[in-house]
């Protein structure tokens, strides 16, 4: 079986805060902001507006692009770190709303989530358990963020994308569908990157902590890392992708990543500047913009790459 990608489809909450307005309440600048990051500027939910809200706006878009009924899935999976809910999952809320049967739960892997959940749900369509997956990444990171820690709070942005795939059987080459998928992690440097106060083992809700330089650093090695993995799993190379979708977390690391890999600017995809770091909601968010665009056609391969909290890094190649 292959797992073919059928359609895109993302969220964004209307409010829009520009770098100018946080230099309201921090001591920071627009200027400071784009040249360290790219930023210009990030959605943020409105009170009362979750995470399950902007996964299901996503969700339907997604099935429409897809031209698929919500009643045909049977496997959602939302990837995210701030669920409604401690339990149930986030997910049983899309399964709900879009009129879904079958299995749903939430991933936690950070900013990496979404590669995360793709890497699953491909095994879950492959083994044939089931048959039309929603893949989701979600994130309200406003919601955990120290809005008085200018080292934070300039970064991070809410939104959602989502991901329609179906199992497909394989037919001989080319494979068009998930390629391969490629995790890893490092919970030894789960202190560079964290939120303090824990969730539902102590009853308390924490704020976002980073030590951004060592971040950034880990981010251009391991990105570059486990993407040349996923190509050379696939005896393919740079030239052989279409685009690269990576996560949108600074524009410096996607620069740097590009420099790294020789891979020509115009073939990185960045909304960085549009939405900051939406964590699990980034590369879908990214991948969905380009859609939109009709930056890619049926046969393209893409290349998409995260790294966050825990760290948890990796890749997912992708033939349309
Ligand atoms: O999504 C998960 C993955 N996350 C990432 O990949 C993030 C990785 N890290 C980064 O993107 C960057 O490290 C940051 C954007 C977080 C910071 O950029 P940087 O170039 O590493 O700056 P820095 O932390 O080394 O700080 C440089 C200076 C410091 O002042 P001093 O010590 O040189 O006097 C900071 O205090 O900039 C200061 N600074 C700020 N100034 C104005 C830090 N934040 C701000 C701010 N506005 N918002």
């Amino acid at each position: 079986m292959n797992s073919r990608l059928l359609g895109t489809g993302s969220y964004l909450p209307e409010r829009v805060v520009s770098n100018a307005e946080l230099s309201e309440t921090v001591d920071t600048s627009d200027e400071w902001i784009i040249a360290r990051t790219g930023i210009g500027q990030r959605h943020i939910v409105a009170a009362g507006q979750t995470t399950g809200d902007m996964a299901i706006a996503a969700a339907q878009k997604a099935l429409q692009a897809a031209g698929i009924d919500g009643r045909a899935v049977d496997l959602v999976v939302v990837a995210t770190t701030t669920p409604d809910n401690t339990f149930p999952a986030t997910a049983g809320k899309v399964q709900a709303e879009i009129g879904a049967a079958g299995a749903f739960f939430d991933i936690q892997a950070v900013c990496s989530g979404f590669v995360y959940a793709l890497s699953v749900v491909d095994a879950l369509l492959k083994t044939g358990a089931h048959r039309t997956a929603l893949v989701i990444g979600a994130d309200a990171l406003s919601r955990i963020v120290d809005w008085q820690d200018r080292n934070t709070c300039i970064l991070f942005g809410d939104g959602a994308g989502a991901v329609v795939l179906q199992a497909e059987p394989a037919t001989g080459a080319p494979v068009r569908g998930i390629l391969s998928t490629h995790l890893h992690g490092a919970g030894a440097t789960r202190d560079l990157l964290y939120v303090d106060g824990g969730a539902g083992s102590n009853q308390k809700t924490g704020f976002i902590h980073m030590e951004g330089r060592d971040v950034f650093k880990h981010a251009v090695a391991k990105l570059a890392e486990c993407t040349l993995e996923s190509l050379e799993a696939n005896g393919l190379n740079v030239a052989d992708v279409a685009g690269f979708i990576p996560h949108q977390a600074n524009q410096r690391i996607l620069d740097a990543l590009a420099k790294k890999l020789e891979i020509p600017a115009d073939k990185v995809v960045s909304t960085v500047a549009k939405h900051a770091n939406t964590s699990a909601a980034s590369i879908p968010l990214a991948l969905d913009d380009a859609m939109q665009q009709g930056r890619f056609k049926a046969g393209d391969v893409l290349s998409m790459q995260a790294i966050g909290g825990g760290l948890a890094w990796g890749s997912a190649l992708i033939r349309l």
